[in-house]
């Protein structure tokens, strides 16, 4: 009886308590539950993403987070709500929900401020949920909130292989765009069968194949550096460059975060006919967080009409998140992968 209770209130998660390699995640075993205080939930983990800005943050080179280990990395995550702290209305034991933490889903149970869950409707796939918080989200807030495409026009999507590249091309075919999407030749099938025309950015140059289609309306770019340039002289007039990352920077291939920005902001003032403004999934949900809710809501109900499904390459356990990050810094994973917990 004794040992039964302890396994109950137990649980795992995987942290970190120095910035290193996928080596510094552990996992650890607490024997207490957190407990939900005043206006707050506790979520029994079902599934978390395991992504590249993961990688980032376990590496402790992801812009502007402040947070210093001991930490849990997880940017996303989908659970049902466990416990409610007093005062929690609208919220039920047992519902299934999802939220964008930025650090800490890797594990078996979490606190979140009740007011930042977001209802998962009955009957999703968890794993194909929660690869809809961060992932997709940001594919479709960099089409349809700072890009604005218009039904038939052009995009160039870089890292098309890749989870948010996946994304892309998935919300853009529901859009009938011509979609053109720069990945390594491993990953091609997998941008044809998502409706992109693929580009291998390591022996083809993307700049000259966009000018010879007359140009994008609108490219997506978390490469950085050279690329980016590269990216805004591929748009045609009018067009849109949606800067979103730095690959680059963060694989410790060179380049400079700063001179970047600089640059992207020089290029949106300068009377040239095109447009370039950086997306941040986290500034625009500070911004704006009614629409991160109703995208995350519109995300949902086309993953529940069978209209998108997430390029899930694998299914792992939380106990397997060192594995994961490894996989997805060899950029050797085709969509995503989804840590599952508490199966
Ligand atoms: N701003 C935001 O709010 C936001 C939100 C989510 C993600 N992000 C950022 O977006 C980036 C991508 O995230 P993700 O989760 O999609 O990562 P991911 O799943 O690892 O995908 C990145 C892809 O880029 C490809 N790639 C690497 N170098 C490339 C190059 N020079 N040109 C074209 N493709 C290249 C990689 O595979 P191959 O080399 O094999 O093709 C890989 O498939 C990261 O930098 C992440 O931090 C930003």
């Amino acid at each position: 009886m004794g040992s039964e209770w302890l396994q109950e209130m137990s649980y795992k998660h995987v942290i970190i308590t120095e910035f290193g390699g996928p080596e510094v995640l552990e996992v650890v075993e607490e024997n207490a539950l957190p407990e939900p205080g005043a206006g707050e939930a506790r979520v029994k983990i079902l599934a978390a993403s395991a992504t590249f800005t993961d990688t980032m943050v376990r590496k402790g080179v992801y812009y502007g987070f402040k947070e210093t280990p001991p930490l849990s990395p997880g940017y996303d995550m989908v659970g049902v709500v466990d416990k409610l702290g007093v005062g929690v209305t609208g919220l039920k034991v047992g519902q299934m929900v999802a939220d964008l933490t930025v650090w800490g889903a890797y594990t078996e149970y979490m606190i979140r401020p009740a007011d930042s869950l977001v209802p998962v409707p009955v009957g999703l796939d968890p794993a194909e949920a929660v690869s809809m918080v961060l992932s997709y989200v940001t594919a479709y807030q960099m089409l349809h909130r700072i890009a604005k495409v218009k039904r038939g026009q052009k995009i160039l999507a870089h890292g098309a292989g890749g989870a948010v590249g996946t994304a892309l091309l998935e919300l853009g075919r529901l859009f009938d765009l011509e979609m053109y999407g720069t990945a390594s030749k491993s990953k091609h099938e997998l941008v044809k069968s998502l409706g992109g025309i693929p580009i291998d950015y390591k022996s083809e140059d993307f700049l000259a194949k966009m000018q010879a289609v007359g140009g994008v309306d609108a490219a997506f770019d978390a490469i950085s550096g050279e690329n980016f340039k590269r990216s805004f002289k591929s748009l045609k007039k009018g067009g849109a460059l949606v800067p979103y990352g730095f690959y680059n920077q963060a694989m410790g291939k060179g380049g400079n975060v700063a001179l970047d920005y600089m640059s992207v902001m020089l290029w949106n003032i300068l009377p040239n006919g095109r447009k370039a403004s950086f997306y941040s999934i986290g500034d625009l949900r500070k911004k704006n967080p009614e629409w991160f809710k109703e995208d995350l809501g519109a995300l949902f109900d086309l993953l529940k009409e069978g209209k998108i499904k997430p390029a899930i390459e694998r299914r792992m356990k939380l106990e397997d998140a060192a594995q994961a990050h490894k996989l997805i810094e060899q950029a050797a994973v085709k969509g995503r992968i989804v840590l599952m917990v508490n199966e």
